[in-house]
């Protein structure tokens, strides 16, 4: 990337590995590098004792068991599992599921392609804050749902979903309860059994772990959930996700997993304060600043705001020393405008206007003192092009 420093505020699309994680992980590669499920030797047998025990460190965080931990290659996969593998298991009780329509396109297309194959989907649509309403909710369930999806944090706006209010109304209707909380674990506390979750989706590199290695929590009873594969191959976790483990990433998870648990409240409250720093410090520059997302509920990482008048796309274009997103990673390609900003009810120019800005473990006040300026200057340069 050159000598200059450019300051990464795009913590939602993905973190740097966390050092403390990188160390753990490196004996995996060259030295432990036997494959985990060949235990009749000592390189297999240590590398399974590397994986139950991120296993462990996973199920204590989210007051899980270790059996119930299952590794993919990322909450993409997590979610698709979830979807997909409820719909084949279940189907024949029901072909109705219940997201909404804020979710990550990981849910979404799953499904879209669930209606192709005969499924209905409802979609809830969410207030001006990116929240559902329970009562809608909770009428929207019929004798055929089977599945409620809804993400534990958004990953544009950072609303927090009410999970225990979900998990007590799928549990009073029998109905599973899928979160994907690729945004969430590590940031805010999940307790699966407080909040009633049956299956839970986690990314290891939005919380400072390796890229492509994710986890799938699967409640083993009360009730306990069966699923379908979406992989199939040698009958790796419990048959749920066949290929040969990815011990360094799945010792990085662990890891990763466990740090960001351990150091959340004073994490979660330094955020607080650059994040507030900064909005104050924009606002007093463009009073019409808006911020998109819940003013409380909401990770404290995250600050998603519009700027009438400034194009997000413009805005990035111009900002050279500054990292910031116009939407979630997975969607920058398209044209389209973000799907959760145009949902909060605001129209299509609010969400044009939309930029994502979040910050991480090694975003220091200095890093948003030099953004606060660069964004400021941006800004001020595209107004005075527009009233040329
Ligand atoms: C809410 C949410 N779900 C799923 C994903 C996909 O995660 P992964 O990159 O681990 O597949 C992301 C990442 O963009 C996300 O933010």
């Amino acid at each position: 990337m050159g000598e200059r420093k450019i300051i990464y505020l795009d913590h939602h699309a993905t973190t740097p590995v966390d050092l403390r994680v990188l160390q753990d992980m490196l004996p995996y590669f060259t030295e432990v590098y036997g494959n985990a499920a060949s235990i009749d030797h000592e390189y297999g047998y240590e590398a399974k004792q590397a994986v139950d025990k991120a296993r462990e460190q996973i199920a204590k965080a989210i007051n899980a068991q270790s059996e119930e931990i299952i590794f993919t290659s990322g909450a993409t996969e997590s979610d698709n599992i979830a979807l997909f593998g409820v719909a084949e298991k279940y189907g024949h009780r029901g072909k109705h599921i219940i997201t909404a329509v804020t979710e990550h396109k990981a849910v979404l297309d799953c499904c879209k392609r669930l209606e192709e194959m005969g499924y209905t989907v409802t979609y809830l649509p969410v207030d001006e804050f990116g929240l559902i309403d329970l009562q809608s909710l909770e009428k929207a369930i019929t004798p055929k749902t089977i599945l409620i999806s809804i993400m534990a944090a958004n990953n544009e706006i950072g609303t927090i979903a009410p999970l225990e209010e979900i998990g007590r109304i799928a549990k009073k209707h029998n109905v599973f309860f899928h979160s994907d909380a690729a945004q969430a674990v590590g940031h805010i506390p999940i307790d699966v059994q407080k909040m009633n979750i049956d299956i839970l989706s986690i990314s290891g590199h939005k919380l400072y772990g390796p890229k492509g290695i994710g986890v799938l929590y699967r409640r083993k009873s009360n009730p306990r959930v069966n699923l379908s594969p979406v992989i199939y191959g040698g009958g790796h976790e419990k048959g749920l996700r066949s290929g040969t483990l990815n011990v360094p990433a799945i010792v990085g998870i662990g890891k990763a997993v466990e740090l960001a648990c351990k150091e959340m409240a004073p994490a979660e409250k330094r955020y607080r304060q650059l994040t507030d720093y900064l909005w104050k410090a924009l606002k007093t520059d463009f009073p019409g600043i808006l911020l998109n997302g819940h003013p409380e509920k909401r990770l404290a990482h995250n600050l998603n705001i519009s700027i009438p008048g400034i194009e997000s796309k413009a805005l990035i274009v111009l900002l050279k020393d500054v990292a910031v997103s116009a939407g979630s990673a997975c969607t920058t390609n398209s044209v389209e405008p973000s799907h959760v900003i145009c949902a909060l009810g605001f129209g299509e120019g609010r969400a044009h206007n939309a930029i994502r800005i979040s910050v991480g473990r090694f975003t220091g006040a200095e890093d948003i003192e030099q953004a606060v300026q660069s964004l400021s200057k941006a800004v001020k340069g595209l107004l005075q092009l527009s009233s040329v």
